[in-house]
């Protein structure tokens, strides 16, 4: 054996032994669990996925409170977006093209005109790689390529989730952009029904909203750059409300699809509580980002999930915080731009507890 054929044999073992060694290095789909006492979280590679919570009732009876669906493999196949991180860019840019420092930049539209989540293949559609796995914690990383579904610039995005205290999830989604100016805008797109995944429609579900504000949108779901007062509409959860005693006046909408703009602006802070009467479950949610999209689910129907149940419209509710749509093409809302060598920063708290 000569001296190339020696150094391609040993990088071909060095090869196979990365391929063998643990999570980290494997390209399969994997199911992760974190957990402290009974609360437990389980989480797959596959667009760093929440795949389900076991939160106690008043009772402390468990029941699992995230959406999702019975095999890991049927995630591969998600159109809704169940439990997973969406990027680079989440909810919607309008046109899909936007310009920075002069330099006009088209996307692939995947919604009409117009870009959702990141596109075709954003952050919730790849394979992530598992960076650290402890009892109570896990995280995840991903590089994505400059021109990524049109994108500009090499970023590097990491998650981290983990059980920070009884009943808390904490969440830290954190990019560094490596060479172009670019947009980031994360958001953790988990289903929650804290009733349990299966307990049917959260219309009876008591929410509180801390923001004053909204921004209306056009038919497409686009903001209109105006920030408007949610006082005298049925955005206003800022007293604690049924999520379904004002929703059939959105029509023709199909329930909740909107940011907030957050009272608290960037830093850390009460964003929504939710209340399930049924269960005595609450869950409380703190970011220090600047907006929160509340969507009822409108758009899931007939989806089968866990244990072979049938999901449908309102059977959960997202709270994605995150900036406000289609930032990048309104100087008047806050910036989402992250230049070369800066880190974008996007914490959430999840606090669960009973009544
Ligand atoms: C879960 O743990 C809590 C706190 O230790 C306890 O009160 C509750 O009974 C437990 N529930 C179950 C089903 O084990
Ligand atoms: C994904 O969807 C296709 C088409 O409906 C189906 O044939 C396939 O079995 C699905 N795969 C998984 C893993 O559910
Ligand atoms: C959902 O299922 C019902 C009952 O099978 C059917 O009538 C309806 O058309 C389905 N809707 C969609 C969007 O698949």
């Amino acid at each position: 054996m000569n001296k190339k054929m020696a150094g391609l044999f040993i990088s071909i073992m060095m090869m196979m032994i990365s391929l063998s060694s643990g999570s980290s290095a494997s390209k399969a789909l994997g199911v992760y669990e974190v957990k402290r006492g009974n609360f437990s979280a389980k989480f797959t590679n596959w667009g760093a996925t929440l795949i389900s919570l076991l939160v106690p009732d008043r009772y402390g009876n468990m029941a699992d409170v995230a959406l999702g669906y019975q095999s890991v493999y049927e995630y591969t196949n998600d159109t809704s977006y169940f439990g997973s991180i969406v990027g680079r860019v989440a909810n919607r840019i309008g046109g899909a093209q936007f310009t920075i420092d002069g330099i006009h930049y088209k996307l692939k539209p995947n919604e009409k005109n117009n870009m959702l989540h990141g596109g075709v293949i954003g952050f919730s559609d790849v394979l992530w790689k598992v960076t650290k796995h402890e009892s109570d914690r896990i995280s995840f990383s991903y590089h994505s390529c400059d021109g990524e579904e049109g994108f500009p610039g090499d970023l590097e995005v990491s998650v981290s989730y983990a059980i920070v205290a009884p009943y808390v999830l904490s969440i830290r989604m954190r990019a560094k952009s490596l060479n172009k100016a670019t947009p980031v805008n994360l958001a953790q797109h988990t289903y929650w029904n804290i009733g349990g995944h299966n307990s049917g429609d959260v219309l009876s579900d008591v929410i509180q909203i801390y923001g004053s504000q909204y921004t209306p949108t056009d038919d497409n779901l686009i903001p209109t750059g105006k920030l408007v007062s949610v006082k005298g509409t049925p955005y206003d959860f800022l007293e604690p409300q049924t999520i379904g005693s004002r929703i059939a006046q959105l029509l023709p909408l199909r329930g909740y699809d909107m940011n907030y703009v957050l009272d608290g602006g960037k830093k850390m802070k009460l964003a929504a509580r939710v209340y399930n009467e049924k269960s005595g479950r609450v869950m409380e949610l703190s970011t220090n980002v600047p907006g929160l999209q509340f969507y009822t689910a409108n758009y899931v129907q007939n989806v089968t999930g866990k244990g072979g149940f049938v999901y449908q419209p309102h059977s959960a509710l997202c709270l994605e915080s995150q900036g406000f749509p289609d930032s990048v093409n309104h100087p008047n809302f806050p910036s989402q731009i992250v230049r070369p060598g800066k880190t974008y920063k996007h914490n959430m708290v999840f606090t669960f507890s009973t009544r």
